[in-house]
């Protein structure tokens, strides 16, 4: 409707622009408490339908793409989560928040803002969530002079530093949640435009110039906030799971249509573009986009698309990641963390994947069969590299032969960093030696317990639990 016009402002800024800032901004929504992998429709993942791959999404995967995206260049990219992480599956039946807050405390938020659904347990069952949580949460039009549990507890705004640039993030939430959900008596919802305008205004005249908003608001809403109110640069969405990709009514990377390009531009009431995005639902895809801004602060160029967490995406291994964890916790004196930060696992060792649901003794002693116990061994550096060169000799992606060896997520990092540096001399001297945890089948010096005591802390240590089949 108004693409003509605004593609002339586009190439009439484009040149001199070059030299601007560019940022990418990661984002979340509506993740609904999926802590697991999911099936292509966003239901439960069926231990036949993971072990084809045909499974999407869960924490692990979110938590590997995020590191991913953000390592590669830390100093331009935010994360942003746009509400209603509860509600959705058991885990939130079950945890009430704890599990969102838990796993969420490991991606490095930028910001949230607050979902309808945070507040379905009501104002009393939030703070448990805000309390555990260590990322701010931003909301600029909520009420909470009479609710002092929430005094405190967030700010209309933040203000991100990166590279030098100052970037306003403001939050909002749909007035609507105060009929849709629990928020109770106490808490008000005033004007989101109203709010927002406000905030921007507040905002501008400390010197920020890029406005950024992370809200709960919906797609439809989202548009109108962008085209009516002046000085947004991006919407980052939620809240009507809108799946946003090329133009509406195309097919996406797996079963949805989408309902709209990715980013949407919307023309603001001063002409610039300001870009409008959100993510479906339940963290089946995760949010990137690339945003170029001008030294005003205006938006200039983009690129970017929902990125498909498929089983492309590799988290490391949840069994091995368990035995250390397991092991810190045994342990735990003397300066370093552990004496055997390394853990691995010949992957035939893994017979099964564990389904969605209620883990009993049978699922456990079904993944790990065998009843071999955990031992801790030293080997020399030259045992360590024979070791990772037969692990990796017939490997094969379509095989995936049992010898392959699983290895706990840091592993890699102490092999690399502290070890590999040093194998030559480890090798020469044949003294240098090595403390790893890994699963024999004989005893060996300090013997440890059963495997089943280990996967036991799965449950508050790791994550989607179907992807330990992957080599197996
Ligand atoms: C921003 O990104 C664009 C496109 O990738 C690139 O051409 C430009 O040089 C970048 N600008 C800065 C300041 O890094
Ligand atoms: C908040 O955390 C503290 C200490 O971690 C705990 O004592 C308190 O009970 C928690 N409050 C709520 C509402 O969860
Ligand atoms: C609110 O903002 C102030 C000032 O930046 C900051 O010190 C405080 O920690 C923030 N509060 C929360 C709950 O994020
Ligand atoms: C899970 O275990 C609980 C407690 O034993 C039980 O009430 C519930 O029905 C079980 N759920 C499933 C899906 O088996
Ligand atoms: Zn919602």
């Amino acid at each position: 409707m108004f693409a003509p016009v605004f593609l002339l402002c586009l190439t009439s800024v484009l040149y001199q622009t070059s030299f601007g800032f560019n940022l990418t901004i990661i984002h979340t929504n509506d993740i609904h408490a999926h802590v697991e992998e999911m099936n292509k429709y966003a239901g439960e993942c069926k231990p036949e339908e993971s072990a084809r791959g045909q499974c999407f999404g869960g924490v692990a995967r979110r938590l590997t793409k995020v590191n991913e995206i953000r390592n590669a260049n830390p100093d331009h990219t935010i994360l942003l989560d746009a509400g209603d992480q509860f509600q959705g599956t058991l885990w939130f039946n079950i945890y009430k928040g704890i599990e969102a807050a838990t796993f969420m405390n490991k991606f490095n938020y930028d910001a949230m803002t607050f979902g309808n659904h945070e507040f379905d347990n009501g104002v009393s069952g939030l703070l448990p969530f805000l309390n555990m949580s260590n990322f701010p949460i931003i909301n600029c039009n909520m009420d909470v002079s009479n609710e002092p549990d929430l005094q405190g507890k967030f700010n209309k705004s933040i203000v991100i530093e990166k590279s030098g640039k100052k970037i306003g993030v403001i939050g909002y939430l749909i007035e609507e949640t105060e009929f849709l959900s629990n928020p109770g008596e106490t808490v008000k919802f005033n004007d989101v435009k109203e709010s927002m305008r406000s905030e921007i205004t507040k905002l501008k005249a400390q010197g920020v110039d890029i406005i950024i908003g992370v809200g709960h608001y919906g797609y439809g809403n989202d548009m109108r906030l962008a085209k009516e109110v002046d000085g947004i640069d991006v919407l980052v969405g939620g809240h009507t799971h809108s799946f946003l990709y090329k133009e509406a009514g195309t097919k996406g990377p797996s079963v949805e249509k989408s309902e709209g390009p990715y980013p949407t531009v919307v023309t603001r009431p001063d002409g610039k573009p300001c870009l409008v995005v959100q993510v479906f639902f339940a963290g089946k895809y995760l949010g990137r986009l690339h945003v170029n801004f001008d030294n005003q602060g205006d938006v200039t160029r983009w690129s970017g698309l929902p990125i498909l967490l498929d089983s492309s995406v590799q988290p490391g291994n949840l069994i091995t990641d368990a035995m250390v964890a397991y092991h810190v916790k045994s342990l735990g004196q003397n300066g370093e963390w552990t004496d055997a930060a390394i853990a691995v696992l010949n992957s035939g060792g893994i017979r099964a994947p564990i389904v969605q649901g209620n883990i009993t003794r049978g699922d456990i002693l079904t993944v790990q069969p065998f009843g071999n116990n955990v031992d801790i061994i030293t080997i020399t550096g030259l045992t360590l590299k024979k070791m990772l060169e037969h692990s990796v000799a017939k490997y094969s992606n379509t095989d995936r032969p049992g010898a392959f060896l699983q290895m706990s997520d840091d592993s890699i990092f102490e092999i690399t960093a502290k070890y590999l540096s040093t194998m030559d001399q480890v090798m020469m001297g044949d003294e240098g030696r090595i403390t790893i945890l890994t699963d024999c089948s004989t005893s060996s010096s300090q013997r440890h317990r059963a495997s089943i005591h280990f996967i036991a802390v799965f449950v508050t240590v790791v994550t989607s639990f179907n992807i330990i089949m992957k080599y197996s």
